[in-house]
């Protein structure tokens, strides 16, 4: 049998493209807009991490390192989460990963083979669905509601079960919806997959990012024998580490140890001096992430009392990240053409809800992770498109 003639690979070909970039790439012809896109930290890395990371390479830490990561950096993140979770973890439950994005991918080749199902919460990060995509594993999802905080429900997830289901993802706390999820609904999808046989991919990259009035439980917290999860942790944004591409991923050792093979043929190792400088953030001290989310804190005051004063808009409290999910569904535009003409007309970058999803029609995504002022002048722009409707 002849192949077809082709020269890009369906995979490829419908890769879902990122609406996030999207508006990015939008923003790039309106330089002076006030930009509230962006995912990350507006602060640098601290100075020990980053003194740690050169001192690594000066003693040349500059050759390939173990797949799986280095001793030291696995025994450290093992260290600190045996703590948090109270619970026994050890390196060998620990990969290190070229940042969450790796992990996931990691997460989901060890758990999902083509054709299978992952349920994914709508709205949620849109990676997800690209990683399901490329795997050939069919993305099913599950509605995230406002009227529930922005929290996914055990219910929903078990009316989304099928024999097919190999893996849930979840998103605690949740970009882009700032919320926490509870205990007990945890605890219920931690039994459904004991149930049905799949594992919870459990993105806990902002866990660290939680403020005072909320509790954020870890899916390796629900019962102390349940071991059908893969944890996703990261340094970029605890640590505002983002270009430094590190993260990792917890897990019952039989998951975790053929993700070393994996990596073998994708990358080979994370460089030895980025993970140096990761040992640094664990074990030197705390007090930047501290003073990192005291400072989101008093910024999403700051957004939430303006928003809310804002004619026709509102928004849920964000508990966690630095994310607002604004409902902007009285303004009767689509999330899109908001986002077009806040951009067109008053200079102002947001992200369309829609991009996480169809059931983020209706939403505007701001990030707080801005200064005070920049926060400010972004609200008088949404008075004034208000004032102009
Ligand atoms: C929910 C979520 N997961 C994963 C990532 C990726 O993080 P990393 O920089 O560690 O790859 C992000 C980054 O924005 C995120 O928001």
């Amino acid at each position: 049998m002849t192949r077809t003639y082709r020269r890009i690979s369906p995979v490829a070909e419908n890769y879902p493209a990122s609406s996030i970039r999207k508006m990015f790439n939008l923003a790039l012809d309106f330089p002076d807009a006030v930009k509230l896109t962006v995912g990350e930290p507006d602060f640098n890395t601290p100075e020990h991490i980053k003194a740690a990371g050169i001192r690594a390479i000066e003693n040349d830490n500059t050759r390939y390192v173990a797949n799986a990561g280095i001793p030291e950096l696995r025994s450290a993140i093992a260290r600190k989460y045996s703590r948090r979770w109270d619970r026994g973890i050890g390196p060998e439950n620990v990969m290190v990963s070229f940042g969450a994005m790796e992990a996931l991918t990691f997460a989901l080749d060890v758990t999902v083979s083509p054709g299978e199902e992952v349920i994914i919460p709508d709205p949620s990060f849109p990676n997800y669905m690209g990683q399901v995509h490329r795997l050939g594993g069919v993305a099913v999802s599950v509605p995230v509601r406002e009227e529930n905080d922005f929290k996914l429900r055990a219910e929903d997830v078990r009316d989304a079960v099928t024999d097919r289901t190999a893996a849930v993802i979840i998103n605690s706390p949740s970009n882009p919806l700032g919320s926490v999820m509870d205990r007990t609904e945890l605890e219920q999808i931690a039994e459904l997959a004991d149930e049905r046989g799949f594992t919870i991919i459990s993105d806990e990259v902002y866990d660290q990012m939680v403020f005072d009035d909320a509790v954020f439980t870890s899916i390796a917290e629900v019962r102390p024998d349940f071991d059908r999860f893969l944890a996703i942790g990261s340094f970029s944004k605890t640590y505002a580490m983002t270009g430094w591409r590190c993260g990792f991923v917890i897990g019952a050792e039989d998951f975790i140890a053929p993700m070393s093979l994996l990596q073998e043929g994708l990358t080979s190792s994370l460089p030895g001096f980025v993970q140096e400088a990761a040992v640094a953030a664990i074990e030197g001290p705390q007090t930047d992430v501290d003073r990192m989310v005291s400072s989101y804190a008093e910024r999403r005051e700051i957004l939430i009392d303006r928003i809310n004063a804002i004619d026709g808009l509102s928004v849920v409290r964000p508990e966690a990240t630095f994310y607002a999910f604004v409902n902007v569904k009285k303004w009767g535009l689509s999330s899109w053409e908001l986002a077009i003409a806040l951009l067109e007309n008053h200079n102002l970058a947001t992200i369309p809800g829609s991009a996480f999803g169809p059931a983020g029609e209706g939403y505007l995504r701001l990030t707080f992770a801005v200064s005070p002022e920049t926060i400010n002048t972004a609200c008088d722009r949404l008075e004034a498109f208000a004032a102009g409707r």
